[in-house]
């Protein structure tokens, strides 16, 4: 297939090219490059066959679409191009809307002109809120806390009413925390300034580049009082897109899948992990509640395996191992 990925450059996307290209699908990438870097395109070509094409473009650019879809001619398009910043969009809503809801809604329009009718979109699991059950299935009440997080579900409800309007298929994964890089340790997820995650954190605390960490309160109601979240290996996220390519040949309308792996961890567990991984020791401080923050989450990811044949492969070993090798391998990024 011919698949259009925008936001192919960035931590994510640049994994699932690695999948996508592997499974001999044709692949343009569409990304600004406002938070990634080009080397991620040489990286990537180098892993692969090479056969990767690259448009530098703005997804709010309307004529720069319109020509990448007519030239290119998509069977499918991943849309990952956005902006993912809780804390900023509680201050820059304008902004996140713009990229996010009115860059899906540009994205929907630019397929529509060329006749292509099926989209893969990056949701987030963080468009349920604060949860009423755990783990979180897909018919969970959504209910974000953040501006991000209303962006995510605005745009799903975009690409649903399209795709039943339209005929069309919109595939809404919604992912849980991923973390990981590449087995090869050229690719990985590089943040600018102080990390918001908390593995970028702990991986900038294990080659010195910061003191310690702080763990956002311990006195959760959790099995140690540190936080739980459901952890994902960015390469079995990336392998989810390309299941999810596979699957919208087969189906109409709009179909929504949890991503995760349903097993939660601690930040103290990941930090232990890490500890292993790396064989350091990883210096904390106790800090407290980060504001917005709940005490566990997980995902039901059963749907996903049942309908797409999809599940996660990959471990907390390997989620702390690719990241060290990623993280000593490259210590400042794509700029090394
Ligand atoms: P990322 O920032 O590494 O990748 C996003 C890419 O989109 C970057 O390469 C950036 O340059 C590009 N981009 C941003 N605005 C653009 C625009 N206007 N036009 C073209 N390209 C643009 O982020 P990521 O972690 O790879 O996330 C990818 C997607 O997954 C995002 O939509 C994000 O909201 C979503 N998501 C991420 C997480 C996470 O924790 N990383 C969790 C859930 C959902
Ligand atoms: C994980 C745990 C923190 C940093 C965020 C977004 C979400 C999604 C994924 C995009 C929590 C604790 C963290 C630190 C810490 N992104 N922590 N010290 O908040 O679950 O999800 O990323 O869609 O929308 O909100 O992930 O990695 O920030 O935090 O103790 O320095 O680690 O309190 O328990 P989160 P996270």
């Amino acid at each position: 297939m011919r698949v259009l990925v925008t936001g192919g450059a960035g931590y994510i996307g640049s994994h699932t090219l690695v999948e996508l290209l592997g499974q001999a699908h044709d692949v343009l990438v569409l990304d600004n490059l406002e938070n990634s870097s080009p080397v991620v395109i040489d990286r990537v070509n180098a892993l692969t066959n090479g056969n990767l094409e690259f448009v530098e473009g703005d997804i709010r650019d309307d004529a720069a679409l319109d020509t990448v879809m007519d030239s290119f001619r998509p069977d499918a398009v991943i849309h990952f191009a956005g902006l993912k910043a809780v804390g900023d969009s509680m201050e820059q809503p304008l902004s996140y809307y713009d990229t996010n809801v009115r860059g899906t809604i540009g994205v929907l329009r630019a397929m529509d002109k060329v006749g292509c009718t099926r989209i893969i979109f990056s949701s987030s699991a963080t468009v349920y809120g604060e949860p009423v059950y755990l783990p979180y299935d897909e018919a969970h009440p959504t209910n974000p806390t953040s501006v991000y997080g209303r962006t995510k579900l605005v745009s799903e409800h975009i690409i649903s009413d399209w795709a039943n309007a339209s005929g069309g298929t919109g595939i809404l994964l919604r992912y849980f925390n991923p973390v990981g890089a590449h087995a090869s340790a050229t690719l990985g997820e590089h943040p600018d300034g102080v990390p918001n995650n908390l593995m970028p954190f702990i991986a900038q605390v294990a080659v010195g580049k910061r003191k310690a960490l702080s763990i956002f309160g311990d006195d959760y109601e959790t099995p140690d009082g540190t936080g739980q979240r459901d952890y994902i290996h960015v390469v079995d996220l990336a392998r989810a897109h390309v299941a999810a390519v596979n699957f919208a040949q087969g189906a109409k309308g709009a179909k929504t899948f949890n991503i995760g792996t349903g097993q939660p961890y601690s930040v103290r567990e990941m930090v232990a992990a890490f500890e292993t991984a790396c064989g350091k020791d990883i210096p904390v401080v106790v800090a407290p509640r980060r504001a917005g923050d709940i005490a566990a989450m997980q995902a039901d990811a059963s749907l996903a395996k049942a309908e797409m044949g999809w599940a996660a492969e990959h471990d907390l070993n390997d989620m702390a191992a690719s990241t060290w090798a990623w993280q000593s391998a490259n210590p400042n990024g794509y700029e090394d």
